[in-house]
């Protein structure tokens, strides 16, 4: 009977918004030529695609990244008005976009603006030559938003409006390889009504939590709760700082980058210790942790396949679950407002987050907060 198969767990379980995974990070930037060159040269994307002046545009200049399942989009405003350049005398350079493969992106639209998503992008074909692209988007936490990109008809570089980018000045890939978890910091309060926004708007599951006890220090707390779509493709952990004696280190980025935003961009690669020394040699910062972590490491962790000494020397984290391991590094901000940064991960059957390791890190955070004069 038709109500019966209705009452089905598979039916009732049906994912309203199916992703594939990230489509792009856009990130609106000072200088987009300059910014491409550093992530060409620190993190070995590769050039890909181009939108400007010379192609039609006349607000903006993009440059178009890639390296292997992961694309990055460099904006800049060419005018002191809009949309781009409020964001950039506002934020810094910040992450605007966290975009989304979808199949349909407009039933995507309309799955999420009828449960209450506020729309930024409605639904628009864009087309040329070489097909179609499909896009809509929805506003998240503070100036950020989703744009949720269909190109299964499309053969071109990038999309409509954009011409390959060709360079003669092409290094080496380093071996990131895809989005492995975006997280938003979000204020005070403010977690639990976007976890329900993840929730009633996108489907999104809260499959891990960390309370002010698991992530405090001396000084820095702060909360989070990991937010994963259906599939699992796409995380977004969100934090909220937490009462410390001093300020917490969500606090110190939503004071410089006046509002909420994306703390920071997980890389996954399939090999850790070469990745990151080659981002090492091309001048990339990383958090630096103290000689001590590594005594008692593997009585912790227990026994991994790398040697120690070059997790050791670079300062990679380990951390282990029910389902395995993982190994992670964190950079420095990567602009000069303490905002932005990332993180490499190499999963190696672990599915969290390094929760063991957040005492070693938030310490190894502190300093550099210190530093700054910010705690
Ligand atoms: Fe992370």
């Amino acid at each position: 009977m038709t109500t019966q198969t209705l009452d089905t767990p598979t039916q009732t379980q049906v994912d309203f918004l199916p992703l594939h995974g990230t489509d792009y990070v856009e990130f609106y930037v000072g200088n987009a030529k300059q910014a491409a060159h550093f992530y060409k040269t620190a993190f070995g994307f590769q050039s890909l695609a181009y939108a400007g002046p010379e192609t039609g545009v006349r607000d903006r200049a993009s440059y178009v990244l890639v390296q292997d399942k992961m694309r990055l989009v460099l904006t800049t405003p060419l005018t002191p008005n809009g949309d781009i350049a409020e964001h950039l005398k506002l934020h810094g350079d910040g992450v605007k976009v966290l975009a989304l493969m979808v199949d349909d992106a407009y039933q995507a639209f309309e799955e999420t603006t009828t449960r209450g998503g506020k729309p930024y992008m409605q639904p628009q074909t864009l087309t040329d030559d070489n097909g179609e692209v499909r896009l809509s988007g929805i506003h998240t936490y503070g100036d950020t938003v989703h744009i949720f990109v269909e190109r299964k008809n499309y053969k071109g570089v990038f999309m409509p409006g954009y011409r390959a980018w060709k360079s003669n000045y092409n290094p080496e890939p380093v071996g990131l390889k895809y989005v492995d978890h975006c997280v938003g910091n979000v204020g005070w309060n403010e977690m639990n009504p976007w976890v329900k926004f993840y929730e009633d708007v996108m489907g999104f599951r809260n499959i891990l939590s960390f309370d002010d006890n698991d992530i405090s220090t001396e000084y820095s707390a702060l909360m989070s709760k990991v937010m994963s779509n259906g599939n699992g493709f796409v995380k977004f952990p969100i934090n909220e700082p937490a009462e410390g004696k001093k300020k917490s280190q969500v606090e110190e980025y939503l004071d410089f980058y006046l509002g909420q935003g994306v703390q920071h961009v997980a890389i996954a690669t399939d090999d850790i210790v070469s990745t990151v020394n080659q981002m090492v040699a091309r001048g990339v910062e990383f958090l630096s942790i103290p000689d001590n972590y590594y005594e008692s490491i593997l009585d912790r962790v227990g026994p991994i396949d790398e040697d120690l000494e070059p997790l050791h020397k670079l300062g990679i984290l380990i951390d282990r679950d029910d389902e395995g391991y993982l190994l992670q590094i964190f950079t420095k901000p990567v602009e000069d407002r303490p905002t932005l940064f990332f993180e490499i991960i190499q999963r190696k059957g672990a599915q969290s987050f390094g929760k063991g390791n957040f005492k070693a890190l938030f310490e190894a955070l502190e300093r550099e907060q210190d530093n700054r004069g910010n705690l």
